[in-house]
């Protein structure tokens, strides 16, 4: 049997990726275990590895793409005992996910129920698990608390929107005109950022809230210092992302993102940094990073996906899924993701027969 995987040999745009055939599978190791993997991500920070802009991981070429993945095991390495044969199981595996088969350490996956399935629960890895711990454990939002999200049309601000709907609290999302309709239908107030008197209409809301008890800035697209203004006294903004530097430069067609987007990138995220690590204790700024924080806190990282996976079960949560593509489709998502034209998730599906006509010929309607 083949491994089939999408590789990037040098940094670029959508082009540089590949799908690759390996004649062997990968044989695991001490601890570790094979699985056999049936969804994985198609999201903005995969695009970010692949033009080597992701600040907090050494990339070597070449690589497997894929920050997360879902999957059932299908070999077990020597020592292990968690985990048999057949187990369904979650990891964030910053690389090498968008792969049929990859070997992991087998002591941080998380249990996957068997009902869900993968391209449901795939997208609470990496964007439902980001939104939940920056609003629960980082900004320590308690139902009613009012939340101010930035970003909120994409996939992490979109679950985030619907984990506000969940616990109840009152949501403000900040998005492009054009993504109204997909905010306002999960209960919150809309700002577009590109409207005249956004951040006149941002102020007022926060007034009316008397300050955000959290605001999650997926976006980095607005003065900190106006941001920080609208924090209620003891909030706490989560820094997490940075989609805006990106934006207009893909939006304009650009082939690479241009030195000002890559200045501006590095400039907001040492800015970012050096805010956290001096913010006081009324209103606070955290620069949330989901797989330091797994390696910090490994158990919060297993219980929460775990919370997240019973409320998908339970249907208190649906994450908005663009399109489901295959491997083949690959590049196609990430010319989407690049232009800014996802609204929620893109999941890659990797568990139809190989080489099928199913995996070529998948339903759902083109985005
Ligand atoms: N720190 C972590 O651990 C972590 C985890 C996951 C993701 N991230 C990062 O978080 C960011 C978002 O990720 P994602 O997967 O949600 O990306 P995404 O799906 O591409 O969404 C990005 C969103 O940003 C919005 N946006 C762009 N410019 C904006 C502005 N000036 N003001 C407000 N919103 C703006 C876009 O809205 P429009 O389309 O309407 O313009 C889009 O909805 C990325 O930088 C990603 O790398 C970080």
């Amino acid at each position: 049997m083949a491994v089939r995987r999408l590789e990037i040999g040098a940094f670029g745009g959508p082009e540089v990726i590949r799908v690759v055939e390996d004649a062997a599978l990968p044989a695991p190791g001490p601890g570790e275990v094979r699985i056999r993997v049936e969804a994985s991500s198609l999201v903005f920070t995969d695009m970010l590895i692949r033009r080597n802009l992701y600040p907090v991981l050494k990339l070597r070429l070449p690589l497997t793409l894929g920050y997360d993945l879902v999957g059932r095991i299908d070999g077990v390495g020597p020592g292990v005992t968690r985990w048999r044969i057949g187990d369904r199981v979650a990891d964030l595996s910053q690389t090498g996910g968008n792969a049929t088969h990859v070997v992991r350490p087998a002591a941080m996956l998380v249990p996957v129920p068997a009902g869900l399935a993968a391209t449901q629960a795939e997208p609470l890895i990496l964007s439902y698990l980001t939104a939940y711990q920056a609003l629960f454990r980082e900004a320590e939002a308690k139902p009613g608390d009012p939340v101010l999200i930035y970003g909120a049309s994409g996939a992490v601000g979109l679950a985030a929107l619907d984990l506000c709907r969940a616990f109840g609290l009152p949501a403000v999302g900040v998005a492009s005109a054009r993504r109204e309709p997909a905010v306002t239908g999960l209960g919150a107030a809309f700002v577009a950022y590109d409207a005249a008197g956004a951040s006149g209409t941002l102020d007022r809301l926060s007034r009316e809230h008397g300050g955000f008890k959290a605001i999650l800035d997926a976006a980095r697209g607005e003065a900190l210092s106006s941001v920080m203004a609208r924090l209620a006294p003891g909030g706490r903004l989560v820094a997490l992302g940075f989609s805006a530097a990106f934006r207009k430069a893909y939006r304009t067609g650009d082939a690479s993102p241009g030195l000002f987007a890559r200045l501006r990138f590095a400039f907001d995220f040492l800015r970012i940094k050096a805010l956290s690590l001096r913010s006081g204790a009324s209103r606070r700024v955290t620069f949330y990073d989901i797989s330091g924080r797994r390696t910090r806190h490994p158990q919060d990282f297993e219980d929460d996906l775990s919370t997240l996976f019973s409320l998908l079960e339970a249907g208190r949560i649906a994450p908005r899924i663009q399109h489901v593509f295959g491997l083949e489709e690959a590049v196609e998502a990430h010319r989407l993701i690049e232009a800014g034209q996802v609204e929620g998730r893109l999941v890659l599906d990797l568990a139809s027969p190989i080489g099928t006509d199913a995996e070529r010929t998948r339903t759902g309607s083109a985005p």
